[in-house]
């Protein structure tokens, strides 16, 4: 007869202390086919049944003894293994990182977040509209009719006809549209500007199909042109940050204004000939946007009345604006995704103009 509790303890002591591949050889050796477990099960078959009565339940219960114990045993040895493995893998997240920092912040991003906190800081709130117009807000609600020409000069990208239910739908030539949307949905009194993209069939070395435009619009009651050249002002100024900026009201012609005025920036020269902008004598004038009071008739196609409301807008270019201020001389490079450009124009992630902390470079 075999000594079934020196079996199982010697198996047992033996499993306490294995590692994966000597639990699996203990596992073999005892339960496999050709186990010494397995071979004692077979033993049963041969006995009376009196004898089977008693000895069935001893080599049963060491059995389940052995498999309680491999299986015991290979789930901490995994847990340890893994826990050894959590150990040495561990990340110090509070280590300075290695790499030097990838990637910079785009001027036009950066202009466009100088502009947000320079009119943030004169009450202007920040709107958006679709980059995919409907012809009426586009052109029609500024004045600008079917026949008007104003709409040749815009060389518009329009979809196919149909593509949204029958309205001539196109990529929105100007930021003006915000100025509708609005007018539109927010009572006045109004003081927004809306950064964005805008596009346009036209492409030379100042003239990109897509490029960025910022519009400014102001609603109340007793808005006059004074308002609009002290903002404008104002705005250059900061933007340039410094106050010896002369600025010149050319009279113009837009549709949605009434009267219309293109505005130029003085500049001077500094020793190498270069233009810079700003010097309280100007050597000459560069055009930097286009403004003027909101005509009666845009008012009121947005359901306001022109005898209460008044205001003024302007539309400005913010590649040029950017241009200027840092000094890039090709447009088309803003757009080429070199990298070599972008890390020389590119800004800090870190480096977010603030009016206390400064909006320049
Ligand atoms: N939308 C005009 C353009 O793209 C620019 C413009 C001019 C906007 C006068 C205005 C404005 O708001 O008052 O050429």
């Amino acid at each position: 007869m075999t000594d079934l509790p020196a079996l199982q303890s010697g198996l047992l002591s033996e499993i306490a202390v294995a590692d994966l591949a000597a639990l699996e050889a203990v596992r073999v050796r005892a339960l496999g086919k050709q186990g010494e477990v397995t071979a004692l099960l077979k033993t049963l078959g041969g006995m009376s049944p009196e004898e089977r009565l008693v000895e069935g339940p001893r080599i049963q219960g060491l059995r389940e003894a052995v498999t309680e114990a491999i299986a015991t045993r290979k789930v901490a040895l995994e847990q340890a293994a893994l826990d050894a493995r959590l150990a040495s893998e561990k990340l110090d997240l509070t280590l300075p990182a290695q790499a030097a920092p990838q990637g910079s912040v785009h001027p036009v991003s950066q202009v466009m977040d100088e502009l947000a906190e320079i009119f943030a800081d004169l009450g202007f709130a920040v709107a958006t509209g679709p980059e995919i117009e409907d012809d009426w807000h586009n052109f029609t609600a500024l004045n600008i009719p079917e026949t008007h020409p104003a709409r040749a000069m815009h060389d518009t990208f329009y979809f196919p006809e149909g593509a949204d239910g029958g309205q001539k739908m196109l990529l929105r030539t100007h930021t003006s549209p915000v100025q509708i949307r609005t007018m539109m949905t927010t009572p006045p009194p109004i003081r927004i500007i809306a950064p964005g993209r805008t596009y346009r069939s036209d492409s030379d070395a100042t003239h990109t199909p897509m490029f960025h435009q910022v519009e400014g619009l102001v609603i109340d009651r007793g808005i006059t042109l004074g308002h609009l050249k002290w903002t404008l002002e104002t705005f250059v100024k900061a933007f340039f940050q410094r106050d010896d900026i002369v600025l010149r009201l050319r009279p113009s012609y837009f549709p949605f204004t009434e009267p219309s005025a293109e505005v130029d920036v003085g500049f001077t020269r500094d020793k190498t000939g270069r233009r810079v902008i700003g010097g309280a004598e100007p050597d000459g004038w560069m055009e930097i946007l286009g403004s003027g009071m909101v005509h009666p008739k845009v008012i009121a196609s947005c359901g306001l009345d022109p005898a209460e409301w008044q205001g003024f807008a302007f539309g400005c270019g913010i590649d040029r604006l950017a241009m200027l201020k840092y000094g890039m001389d090709d447009l088309r490079a803003f757009f080429d995704g070199d990298l070599r450009w972008l890390r020389h124009y590119g800004f800090a992630a870190l480096d977010v103009p603030t009016l206390s902390g400064g909006v320049g470079a």
